[in-house]
């Protein structure tokens, strides 16, 4: 217990061991996507996610379309670059004005994660455009940084992250008609899509009841595709309860959780749950989030046809870039981009 450094430690009311697990817990839903190809279920389908969305904000996809084979590329080179020595991750470790690369001081609500992760932007390079207001000059370059060693470890990210987004456009699309909008409605938001992928990986913890992997909390973009190992310790709060929901690791499924913009957009309809990873001591787990973005320029707001007299809007108009840029700028360490708050936009 005295070799945990201070800045792992979880309030004891956030601890793994501190909140059980139900004996039999509910799983969340899976759906299994190729249901598509029969005209006569996509409508169940549709409705399945969008119950999924309302109820959980979470749910598990098979038959995906994303090629497992390139997922699995990209876990073995993954795993090659986390086991470089730290002098060779350095160099494309990330810094006060670029947020991409490697980073091994992650925290969650200030308390260190037990991880270490490297991130990259799908459109490289970005620049980050000037902010609404015409004297905010502090335009930042984000670049990616790719590592030299293993040396297709760009081509191979970058494949995946193709392959990823275009499954999150599928998404975004059957989440509108679910909402009973038009399929495309929300996909205009995403043309200069500031989309990140990373790569998560938490070493085994020698104290597992005092640190975690992540901490609670809700990813601020508008959906998530998560790939995660076998070894499991992704749990989701209830939106019910918020007791926390373990997710089943299921080979070749990918997990969607929805994020901050579209519990907005949908005015709290859909629901961005709260979640976190436990760790163990035996145990390395890896695990490939794509936190899917919109365009700098983009208001985020409840979306006017989800509203009435009835359901009137309880958020308040809120420029995707601005929040973004300033984060970042604000504090550094809370640059991570799960850690952009929903309470942010509230009305
Ligand atoms: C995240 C996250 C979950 C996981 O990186 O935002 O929630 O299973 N990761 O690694
Ligand atoms: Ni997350």
């Amino acid at each position: 217990m005295e070799d945990l450094d201070q800045t792992f430690i979880q309030a004891p009311e956030h601890r793994a061991d501190s909140n059980s697990i139900p004996n039999q817990p509910e799983e969340i839903p899976v759906i299994d996507l190729s249901r598509l190809n029969d005209p006569e279920d996509i409508q169940n389908v549709i409705s399945e996610i969008g119950d999924a969305c309302e109820t959980w904000g979470f749910f598990q996809v098979i038959n995906h379309g994303v090629p497992c084979d390139t997922r699995k590329r990209v876990e073995e080179t993954v795993k090659i670059f986390f086991d470089l020595p730290m002098e060779e991750k350095i160099k494309v470790k990330r810094d006060e004005v670029n947020p991409a690369g490697y980073h091994d001081g992650e925290h969650t609500k200030n308390v260190r994660d037990w991880k270490e992760i490297f991130d990259f932007f799908l459109q490289d390079p970005t620049i980050v455009p000037a902010t609404p207001e015409p004297e905010d000059t502090d335009k930042r370059e984000l670049t990616n940084q790719w590592p030299q060693h293993p040396a297709d470890f760009r081509e191979i990210c970058q494949e995946y992250a193709r392959e990823v987004e275009k499954l999150a456009f599928k998404i975004l699309e059957l989440i509108s008609i679910s909402l009973g909008l038009p399929g495309d409605l929300l996909s205009g938001y995403f043309q200069e899509q500031t989309s990140i992928l990373r790569f998560n990986h938490y070493p085994p913890c020698p104290n597992p009841e005092l640190a975690l992997g992540v901490g609670r909390h809700k990813d601020g973009g508008a959906l998530t595709v998560l790939a995660q190992d076998s070894v499991g310790g992704l749990q989701v709060g209830r939106r019910s309860d918020g007791e926390w929901i373990p997710v089943k690791p299921i080979p070749d499924a990918l997990i969607i959780n929805i994020g901050n913009c579209m519990q907005v957009w949908t005015n709290d309809k859909y629901w961005s749950a709260e979640h976190r990873v436990v760790v163990n001591t035996s145990k390395e787990r890896f695990s490939v989030p794509f936190f899917f973005f919109p365009s700098h320029e983009t208001n985020i707001e409840p979306l006017e046809e989800l509203l009435s007299e009835e359901n009137p809007p309880c958020y308040k108009k809120c420029n995707w870039g601005k929040f973004f840029v300033s984060r970042n700028r604000s504090d550094f360490k809370k640059l991570e981009v799960e850690d952009i708050q929903i309470d942010h936009f509230k009305a």
